[in-house]
């Protein structure tokens, strides 16, 4: 059974596409007429041009909407689409998740023809999220070992270009930084349910750090202590955007 199966039933809940983070993926996909969304979940930022999505879970299939792109049951690390299947392939908020990195590049670089567009976090940036920082130690540590490194994603990717992706204070997406403006939404179990890290690491043991959350927010200590957040729009918290331009070897240019 595939993790999201497990905990992914109220995804769509509280994971729905950001606009402004949209725009960007978006932008980054270029010209691409054709692009195929692996670990595509629920089918959060697939623009119209998707021709078919790839995802291991049918629990988080069966949360698509009506009229997305066929989804195929499968994973990154073997998808069943012959080579060069599309002008692009998009991989958002899941390099982290699967089982074979060297694999799952390895398929994406088979199936794109020309472009390879990735969302993920720099842990040397996300560990530094007051959250992970001050509060749940034992998430950061998972976080840590889940991270994919960048110079390795980029390696495996045969050279990319990364661009920070800010978080909106007002993020529709409630991955996990997503409210660090809005700090008592940690508090919701709804919300955790939809921030794998929380599942992953179990709520026996992020329970303390939630209990000293909400008596920092209860005295004002959060506040005081993060009073140089509440004015700002948007904040690095670490996503990034890794962007692949493929030369196939029989082409001209490579
Ligand atoms: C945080 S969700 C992101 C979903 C979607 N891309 C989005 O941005 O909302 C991570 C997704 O990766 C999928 N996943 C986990 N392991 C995978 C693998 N080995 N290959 C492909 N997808 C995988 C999960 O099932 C889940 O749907």
């Amino acid at each position: 059974m595939a993790t999201y199966d497990s905990i992914g039933a109220t995804y769509a809940d509280t994971r729905r596409p950001d606009p402004r983070i949209a725009a960007r993926i978006h932008q980054a996909l270029g010209d691409a007429t054709t692009v195929i969304n692996v670990g595509a979940g629920t089918g959060s930022y697939e623009p119209p041009r998707t021709v078919v999505a790839v995802e291991p879970s049918a629990v988080m299939i069966e949360q698509r909407p009506a009229g997305s792109a066929r989804a195929l049951e499968a994973s990154a690390e073997s998808i069943p689409l012959a080579d060069d299947s599309a002008d692009a392939v998009m991989a958002l908020l899941t390099v982290h998740h699967w089982n074979d990195l060297e694999a799952g590049i390895g398929e994406l670089r088979r199936i794109a023809r020309r472009r390879i567009v990735i969302l993920t976090f720099d842990h040397d940036i996300s560990r530094r999220f007051w959250l992970l920082d001050e509060y749940l130690p034992e998430a950061a540590a998972l976080d840590g070992t889940q991270a994919v490194p960048m110079d390795r994603l980029v390696t495996l990717l045969g050279g990319a270009r990364i661009e920070a992706v800010p978080v909106p204070h007002d993020c529709a997406d409630g991955f996990l930084a997503a409210f660090w403006r809005r700090p008592e939404a940690y508090l919701d179990p709804r919300v955790r349910a939809g921030i794998s890290l929380f599942a992953k690491t179990g709520e026996e043991v992020v329970r303390p750090g939630l209990t000293r959350l909400s008596h920092d927010l209860s005295s004002g200590r959060w506040h005081r202590r993060h009073a140089d957040l509440l004015d700002r729009e948007a904040l690095d918290a670490g996503y990034r955007l890794v962007v692949a331009d493929l030369q196939h070897q029989g082409d001209p240019a490579a």
